[in-house]
């Protein structure tokens, strides 16, 4: 058996890739994040602060030798700045903690994603390849990289890292997931009668973009995690296709049994800001899962993204050349999971 820590296991990555793993079936998973589920599972979960190294130390005083970590759990910072500090420390508690105390420790997988080129920050050159040079910093994704490539060094177990582009999954009270947002907006202009408008501006309704499906991206954390000819590489993962919102909109409309309407430009978090009693209330009629309007879903992100006015493009030949072949239809994708979302009672069927 291997032995994997997951770290953020309640996170979007980390839901799905715990489930990856246990249906594997030949993995021993340990989940960490501060909370804890607030579902059954066969895996194990410790509460544990990551940022707190006595907390670390202590809590994981027991779970034996553990094979591999991969590193999921994030801190959302108020800027760039002061995300830094705590997401290193937050990896360096843990790494430093199973290093002494597993002799089986081989692999680091550590999540980044397209900010390692700048995607937040503005336009930057597309497809982005994982040889691009680095933005100035501060990027905590750079912190963390070169921590675990010094920290490796002559040592027995390597690090490879995964850049995906906005991905998509279930969770809760997390600050990123495109899948959540498109899914309780919808729901909620529905409800108001209305029909599906795209809240961006005309400008990025049109850009491509590109996103990552969760499964998908479980499926490529373990073959990193597994595969030697990876250590020591970064690699974009991405679901291999393209879309423009342009295109995806009117299908979207579609699926949700709404009509469509084109795009009209409003500032989405401080539209939703009266929107949590008309959720409760799609709560309680439906019977859905009681999760308060904060914790199903997060507005800022999804303004951020619907505003994007530049491409977003990720090459993902490295991960090809280097044997990861899987891909998913993105269309298809969000299908599948606003069907699992009606089904576990999180939207209301439509
Ligand atoms: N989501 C996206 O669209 C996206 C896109 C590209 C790249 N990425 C990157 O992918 C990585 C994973 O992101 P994600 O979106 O999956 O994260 P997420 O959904 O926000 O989950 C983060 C996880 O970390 C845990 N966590 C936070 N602080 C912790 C602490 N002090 N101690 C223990 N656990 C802690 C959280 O649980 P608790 O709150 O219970 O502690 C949660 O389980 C990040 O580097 C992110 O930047 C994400």
């Amino acid at each position: 058996m291997k032995k994997a820590l997951v770290a953020g296991a309640l996170g979007v990555t980390g839901r799905t890739l715990v489930n990856h793993l246990i249906s594997l079936g030949d993995w021993e998973v340990i989940g960490l994040s501060r909370r804890n589920p607030e579902f059954q599972s066969s895996a194990k979960y410790i509460a544990v602060d990551l940022s707190d190294r006595s907390a670390v130390e202590a809590k994981l005083s027991n779970v034996g030798d553990v094979t591999h970590i991969f590193f999921a759990a994030l801190y959302w910072g108020t800027n760039v700045f002061d995300e830094v500090g705590p997401n290193l420390a937050m990896l360096t508690n843990l790494v430093e903690t199973v290093e002494r105390s597993s002799k089986q420790f081989r692999k680091v997988v550590l999540l980044e994603g397209a900010k390692w080129y700048g995607a937040h920050l503005g336009p930057y050159k597309t497809p982005a390849r994982e040889d691009d040079l680095r933005h100035m910093p501060p990027n905590f994704y750079y912190d963390q990289e070169d921590y675990l490539k010094t920290q490796s060094t002559a040592k027995s177990w390597s690090w490879s890292s995964l850049r995906p582009s906005s991905i998509c999954g279930f969770a809760v009270g997390n600050p990123m997931n495109m899948a959540t947002v498109l899914a309780v907006y919808a729901v909620l202009c529905k409800e108001m009668g209305l029909p599906l408008r795209f809240p961006g501006t005309a400008k990025s309704y049109n850009i491509i973009m590109e996103m990552t499906d969760a499964a998908l991206l479980a499926k490529a954390v373990v073959w990193a995690g597994e595969s030697e000819q990876c250590n020591g590489e970064a690699f974009n993962i991405t679901n291999g296709d393209f879309n423009r919102w342009t295109n995806l909109w009117p299908r979207l409309a579609d699926y949700f049994k709404m009509d469509y309407a084109p795009p009209q430009h409003l500032p989405l978090t401080q539209f939703m800001s009266d929107k949590a009693t008309l959720w409760q209330n799609l709560v309680k009629k439906h019977g859905l899962l009681d999760y308060t309007f904060e914790q199903a879903v997060s507005w800022p992100f999804g303004e951020a993204i619907f505003n994007i006015e530049y491409d977003i493009m990720s090459d993902t030949t490295k991960s090809r050349r280097y044997g990861f072949l899987e891909w998913v239809d993105t269309e298809e994708m969000l299908f599948r999971l606003f069907t699992q979302f009606q089904k576990m009672r999180f939207i209301p069927t439509l």
